[in-house]
C-alpha cells in the first residue's frame, strides 16, 4: 500500500528553512508571494474564524474521526452475540481506522514533520499505525467466534486509544504552534478521503469493504 501517493496541499509544501527565507525576503524586499503566504497565515491565526472553517481544521476532522471509532468499538463491546451485526461492526472499525491512518500520513504526518522537528514522535506514530494495520489484517481473517476474535478487538481498542493520546496530547499541541494552513490541510483530508472511499467502492481498494454507514465528514 503506497501512502506516499497523494501530495500535501500546497500550502503546506514548503520546509521551515524556505518558509524562513520567504518570510525574510517578505520583510525585505515586500515579494507578493511571501505576503500572500503571511496573509494566509493571519487568516487562520487572527481572523474570526468561521463555523464552516472550524469543522474543516485537520485537527477537527482527525479529533472527530478519533471520537467516531472510539464510540463504534464501545458498540462493539456492548454486543452479546457473535453474528452478522459482530462482524458488520468490527469491518466498520477496521474501514473506519485504515482510511484515518492512510489520510493522516499522506497529507498530515507529511505536512506536519518537515515543520515540528521531532521526528521521534512522528517515526512512533507511523510504526503505530504499521502495527494496527497487523491487527486489522488478522481480525479481517477472522469471523466473530473464532478463538481470540473478541481478543484481537481489544487488543485494537486498547492500541487505538494509546495511539489517538499520543497524537491528542503530544502531536496536536505541536502542530497548533506550526506555520500550518489547517483548514486548507483539512479540506485536503476531506477531499481525499472521498477520493479513497469512491476507489474502494469501484475496485476493492485499500481493503475497505465500502461499508454502507461509513461517514466521511
Ligand atoms: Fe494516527
Ligand atoms: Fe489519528
Amino acid at each position: 500500500m503506497s501512502s506516499r501517493s497523494a501530495h500535501p496541499p500546497r500550502s503546506n509544501g514548503h520546509a521551515a528553512g524556505s518558509r524562513t527565507t520567504a518570510r525574510k525576503r517578505a520583510a525585505s524586499k515586500g515579494g507578493r508571494a511571501a505576503r500572500e503566504r503571511t496573509a494566509a497565515t493571519r487568516a487562520t491565526t487572527e481572523r474570526p474564524v468561521s463555523p464552516r472553517a472550524a469543522s474543516d481544521n485537520a485537527l477537527a476532522l482527525l479529533h472527530a474521526d478519533h471520537a467516531r471509532v472510539s464510540e463504534l468499538f464501545a458498540r462493539f463491546e456492548k454486543l452479546k452475540s457473535n453474528g452478522a451485526q459482530k462482524a458488520n461492526l468490527a469491518e466498520r472499525i477496521c474501514d473506519e481506522l485504515e482510511l484515518h491512518a492512510r489520510v493522516e500520513e499522506e497529507l498530515f504526518y507529511a505536512s506536519v514533520r518537515p515543520q515540528i522537528h521531532d521526528d521521534d514522535l512522528m517515526d512512533e506514530a507511523a510504526v503505530e499505525h504499521d502495527s494496527l494495520r497487523t491487527l486489522i489484517e488478522q481480525i479481517r481473517n477472522m469471523k466473530p467466534g473464532d478463538a481470540k476474535y473478541d481478543a484481537t478487538l481489544t487488543v485494537l481498542r486498547e492500541y487505538v486509544k494509546h495511539h489517538v493520546k499520543e497524537e491528542e496530547d503530544e502531536m496536536f499541541p505541536k502542530v497548533r504552534q506550526l506555520d500550518l494552513d489547517l483548514v486548507a490541510l483539512g479540506r485536503a483530508i476531506k477531499t481525499r478521503k472521498r477520493q479513497l472511499k469512491g476507489e474502494s467502492e469501484a475496485h476493492g481498494l485499500l481493503g475497505l469493504t465500502a461499508f454502507p454507514g461509513m461517514m466521511i465528514p
